[in-house]
Order: structure tokens, then C-alpha cells, then sequence
């Protein structure tokens, strides 16, 4: 059994700048913007919805197949998969882009300003999910607008169950080509703003959504844990009190390689919410999506 995760490989460039953004950028001059920002502290994580999402099925002892684009300056996140025991022959590289990147600029007020670059990421759609039948569960998680579309597609049509995980994807899509995914997918998993903007652009409920072929729908809440819909009941489980609240980058992610990892061996969906929101409390403690330690036994496995 085997789970190709869809999605992306990324580096994360987090810096902070000491002062105020709204002390820095004039509001009478923002016509003529031009502005630097000092940042004596940066770190540099690596991320992608793909790779955090590996980076805890794995660890949780699952059977992770990423499958992404990446540049040519991914060589050391390549060899950070393959340490993990996970099979890189579905990474593509593509010579002539950067991986893609997140550059961040956060403010003492937590403030942030991002500028995002795709690079590879744009190419993902030329590798097919394999219809060979090594591949028995998968996940759509954000990836490059063609990609999510063709590998929902091919999944369906390969009979292989999976998840729809639009995550930040999702404002890309109309409320026909949601409503797609929807009806290739086994099951959708959606933050609280995202199945409510899911369920706008389709013109439905998370009710009426889960009352039909889908096996579940689950809707993260933070700190609460998460619901679970099925068949139009709803079951709420807990979520779990984290040692600490350091950084929720990844606490989506981290859930959703718990699910996974539940879903591979047949668990019922509350149990692998269950094990969803340990996870995510662990993950919040930590910086960065793929730097706490994943011990199964303490998880309870
Ligand atoms: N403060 C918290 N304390 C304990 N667990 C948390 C906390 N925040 C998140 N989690 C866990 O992580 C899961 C996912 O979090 P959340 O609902 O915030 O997803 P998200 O908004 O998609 O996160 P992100 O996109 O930032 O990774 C929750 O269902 C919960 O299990
Ligand atoms: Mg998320």
C-alpha cells in the first residue's frame, strides 16, 4: 500500500524586521512605494504542503510517495526525502526554474508580507499520477492550478480513493471545477474558512456536501480539533492541548498525514481525527512544518 501525495515541494525564507510595517510605509506616499525592510534574523525551513505531508506520514511509519516539481537547487531536499526511506522518482526536476519559494517579512506586531514564487511548481502537472496499481490512496493538496486539476482527474479515473485538500489552492477554482474535485474525491479536507468558502462557491453545506458518495468531509477548527461529517452527522473530536502554541505553519498538513496514515490502515474517521489532532498539537510547538520529532509510540501507536 502505497500513498502518492500531490503537491508541492517548497523552501520557506522567514525574516524579521524589528519595527512596524504601518511605521515604515506612508500612507500618502504608498503611490511611489519604495521601501526596505532591515532584517538582521532569517531562517530557512523547508515546506510544501507535499513535503510536510510525507514528512509526517513517514513519520508516523506510512507509506509516503510525494510527487512534485522542483528546480535543480532542491538536491538537498532531495536527499532530506530520501532519508526519510520515500521514493523520489516522482519529483521532477526541471532545469530551467527555481523551486518554489515563500519569502516572508513578519513585524513585531506579527504582521507578514509574503512574496510567493511557483517556479517549478508550474510543471507538476506534466507528471501523471501512475495508473500501474503501486498507488492505492492519494491526496490533491495545493500544487499548480493544472496539476490539481489532471491528478484529481487521473486518480478518479485509475479508481484510486483520495483526498481533496485544496487548502490556499482553493480561491483558483470556480464553483464548477470545486464541485468537480468533489465528485472525483473519497473524501475532502477543508479548514473552517476553507469549507466555508468551498461551500459558497459550489452553493452548498458541509451538510448536504457529506450526504453523498464521499466517505467524509473534515473540517479543521485550530485549537478545537476538527469536525467530522459523514453521511450528513456531524461528530466533533476534541482537539488536544499543545505543550505550547509556537508556530501553526503546518499544523494542516501534519493533520492531514495523520489522516493518511488512518486512512491506510482502514481506521474508522474519528480515530484518525483522533490522531490528527495529536499530531497537529505536537507540530504547533515546534517552528517550521517539518522540525518536531515524530515518536509513533508516544502518539499512541
Ligand atoms: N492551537 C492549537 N492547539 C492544539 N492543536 C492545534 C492548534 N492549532 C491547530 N491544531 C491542530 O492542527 C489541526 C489543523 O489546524 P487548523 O485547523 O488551524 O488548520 P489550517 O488553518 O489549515 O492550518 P495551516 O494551514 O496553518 O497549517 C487542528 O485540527 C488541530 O488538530
Ligand atoms: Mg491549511
Amino acid at each position: 500500500m502505497s500513498t502518492l501525495i500531490c503537491g508541492s515541494l517548497a523552501f520557506d525564507t522567514i525574516t524579521t524586521f524589528g519595527g512596524r510595517f504601518g511605521e515604515q510605509i506612508l500612507p500618502d506616499q504608498v503611490h511611489i512605494l519604495n521601501v526596505s525592510f532591515l532584517v538582521p534574523t532569517l531562517r530557512r525551513e523547508f515546506g510544501g504542503c507535499a513535503g510536510n505531508i510525507a514528512y509526517n506520514l513517514a513519520g508516523l511509519g506510512g507509506q509516503a510517495v510525494p510527487m512534485a516539481a522542483v528546480g535543480p537547487d532542491a538536491a538537498d531536499y532531495l536527499a532530506r526525502l530520501r532519508s526519510w526511506g520515500v521514493r523520489t522518482d516522482l519529483v521532477r526536476v526541471v532545469d530551467d526554474s527555481y523551486t518554489a519559494q515563500a519569502i516572508i517579512i513578519t513585524d513585531v506586531d506579527n504582521n507578514q508580507i509574503t512574496a510567493f514564487h511557483p517556479g517549478a511548481m508550474q510543471q507538476a502537472h506534466l507528471t501523471p499520477v501512475p495508473a500501474d496499481g503501486s498507488i492505492t490512496l492519494g491526496i490533491v493538496a495545493p500544487d499548480g492550478r493544472e496539476a490539481m486539476l489532471r491528478h484529481a482527474e487521473q486518480f478518479a479515473r485509475a479508481g484510486v480513493p483520495f483526498v481533496f485538500d485544496p487548502g490556499q489552492g482553493l480561491p483558483m477554482f470556480d464553483g464548477d471545477e470545486l464541485s468537480r474535485f468533489v465528485q472525483q474525491a473519497t473524501w475532502v479536507a477543508l479548514n473552517d474558512y476553507e469549507a466555508r468558502m468551498l461551500c459558497d462557491r459550489i452553493g452548498t453545506s458541509v451538510e448536504a456536501l457529506s450526504r453523498s458518495h464521499l466517505r467524509g468531509v473534515i473540517v479543521t477548527l485550530g485549537a478545537d480539533g476538527c469536525e467530522v461529517w459523514e453521511q450528513g452527522r456531524r461528530q466533533h473530536v476534541p482537539g488536544v492541548r499543545a505543550r505550547e502554541v509556537v508556530d501553526p505553519t503546518g499544523c494542516g498538513d501534519a493533520f492531514r498525514g495523520a489522516l493518511l496514515y488512518g486512512l491506510e490502515h482502514g481506521w474508522p474517521l474519528a480515530r484518525c481525527a483522533e490522531l490528527g489532532n495529536r499530531l497537529g498539537a505536537l507540530k504547533i510547538a515546534h517552528r517550521g512544518g517539518q522540525n518536531h520529532v515524530i515518536e509513533p509510540s508516544a502518539l499512541g501507536l
